[in-house]
């Protein structure tokens, strides 16, 4: 269990975080949601420690994280998986050498132990046999399940993904989602997913905390999310789905004109 306590972070004279507390739950998938720019990135990153809040703390299982002695925090960021926005694959190595990269810096497990571990987590992701291909010859949706990979290869007891299925046509973002929440279920990871997406939440949503301008406004299951009172939450949703329309009607269009001209 995560839990945050009176998160502020201010850039310049910009307050992007005013007073965030909550808890993220052991097993689940926790969804940070809101719309761009809303401070949501901003928020994992005070979580995980590549930002550093100017009030509030974060606690991992119990023991303090923020402003705790260097050795504990290293302790805690070993037990930490991140999933980058655009998955952030290094490009010169192969997808073996990218899965092996954390197992190298944070372990001193041997080799051929590595490369075994590289092929378990190939395969959760339903990418055996990929170790020798470049990540320029992957799918965006292959590029996220390596990255997926990559973030769980030292056993990681938390899991970190910005914006996972940005960039993916709607099928593959539903399977990524879908890869994320049995993968947490599977091995009881905290898992937090920033997203804007409503498919999302209705897909993989267990506990959603819905960021407005800094502010925490809700916190629910997905069941309650339609129910909720909150002005800002339910225009977030009327918004979301008038742009997935908009974009289907697109894509209609786009298939139309594909067809006639042959
Ligand atoms: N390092 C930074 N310095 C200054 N401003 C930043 C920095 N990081 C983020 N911001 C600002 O904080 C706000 C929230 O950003 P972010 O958390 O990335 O939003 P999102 O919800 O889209 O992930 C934005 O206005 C952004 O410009
Ligand atoms: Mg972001």
């Amino acid at each position: 269990m995560i839990e945050i306590h009176n998160i502020h972070k201010t850039f310049g004279d910009k307050k992007v975080l005013d007073g965030i507390s909550g808890v993220f739950e052991t097993g689940k998938t926790n969804l940070l949601l809101g719309a761009s720019g809303t401070g949501k990135s901003v928020l994992l990153k005070c979580i995980v420690g590549l930002i550093k809040p100017d009030i509030g703390s974060v606690t991992f299982d119990g023991t303090y994280f923020t402003n705790n002695k260097l050795d504990i925090r290293q302790e805690i960021r070993r037990k930490i998986g991140m999933l980058f926005q655009g998955s952030a694959l290094f490009d010169s190595m192969t997808v073996e050498q990218n899965i092996e990269f954390p197992l190298k810096m944070l372990s001193d497990m041997p080799k051929d132990e590595r490369l075994d571990r590289v092929n378990t987590c190939l395969k959760r992701v339903g990418l055996e046999n990929a170790n020798k291909k470049m990540p320029s010859e992957l799918s965006g949706g292959m590029k996220k399940r390596v990255g997926i990979a990559r973030a769980i290869a030292p056993n990681c007891t938390y899991l970190f993904c910005d914006e996972p299925n940005s960039g993916l046509d709607p099928l593959t973002a539903i399977k990524i989602d879908e890869l994320i929440k049995e993968i947490t279920e599977e091995y009881g990871i905290t898992t937090i997913v920033v997203t804007h997406d409503m498919n999302s939440v209705i897909e993989i949503g267990d506990k959603i905390m819905f960021l407005y301008e800094g502010k925490k406004l809700w916190e629910g299951t997905r069941d309650d999310i339609m129910d909720s009172n909150v002005d800002e939450l339910n225009d977030f949703i009327f918004a979301n789905r008038l742009m997935r329309d908009a974009k289907k009607v697109e894509e209609e269009e786009e298939e139309e004109e594909r067809r006639r001209q042959g």
